[in-house]
């Protein structure tokens, strides 16, 4: 079974999470199944609030209405993807770069229900490169405080988020305690966002896998 499919199960079980009401979505390949399959009950919710560009405009082409979150106020739900999670639910995110938005959505959201394929689930976050969202004229000097803390930054070239600044991937960081390095990264001048969801980590954990599907709650 591919990788898609198992993404495809677990955006369907998701669905089972929806409830009257305003929704978050987040941004990514495993999302994307999960907007499509909202749109099959959408008379059922008052609108989404989006994580990304990419992900309005999946909404708009399926006329599923897309709120701002200022107007919006607290969301019931928020379902998004992830690079990586380990069994506490603390997540690795960004690798498609809407890292920011997606936290400020997560973090208005009552509960955070993460789909993913199983290979995303990890014993200790790390493997994959960590994202970083940098103010541009920061980029160099977050990237030397990076090297500082054991890192090797990689600047994602050519890529600029919807909030137009850039991203750092980091390699090689021993992420032995994720919630520290979130404060530590975040609180570095000219961070935006670290891709580390530990403060606001998911509550439910949906893993598609060629069995079906296996939830972990924290
Ligand atoms: C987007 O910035 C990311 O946080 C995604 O949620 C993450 O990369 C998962 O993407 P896929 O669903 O495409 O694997």
């Amino acid at each position: 079974m591919n990788q898609d499919t198992m993404k495809q199960r677990a955006a369907e079980a998701a669905l089972d999470y929806v409830e009257d009401g305003l929704i978050g979505v987040g941004t990514g390949s495993t999302v994307n199944h999960f907007i499509d399959l909202l749109a099959t009950i959408k008379e059922r919710i008052d609108g989404v609030v989006s994580s990304s560009e990419a992900s309005t405009a999946r909404l708009n082409e399926h006329g599923i209405p897309v709120l701002d979150l200022n107007i919006a106020g607290e969301l019931a739900l928020y379902v998004d993807g992830a690079d990586e999670s380990n069994h506490q639910l603390q997540l690795i995110k960004g690798g498609g770069g809407a890292l920011t938005r997606e936290k400020i959505v997560a973090a208005a959201s009552r509960r955070f229900v993460c789909i993913a394929d199983e290979s995303k689930l990890v014993e200790r976050l790390g493997r994959f490169p960590l994202p970083v969202e940098v103010i541009p004229m920061a980029r160099s000097y977050v990237a030397r405080e990076l090297v500082n803390l054991g890192g090797t930054p990689v600047w994602r070239e050519g890529f600029v988020t919807d909030n137009g600044n850039l991203i750092l991937d980091v390699r090689d960081l021993e992420i032995r305690e994720p919630i520290g390095l979130e404060q530590e990264i975040n609180a570095i001048a000219g961070v935006v966002t670290v891709g580390l969801f530990t403060r606001r980590g998911a509550d439910v954990l949906i893993l598609g896998g060629p069995d079906g599907t296996r939830t972990l709650t924290a």
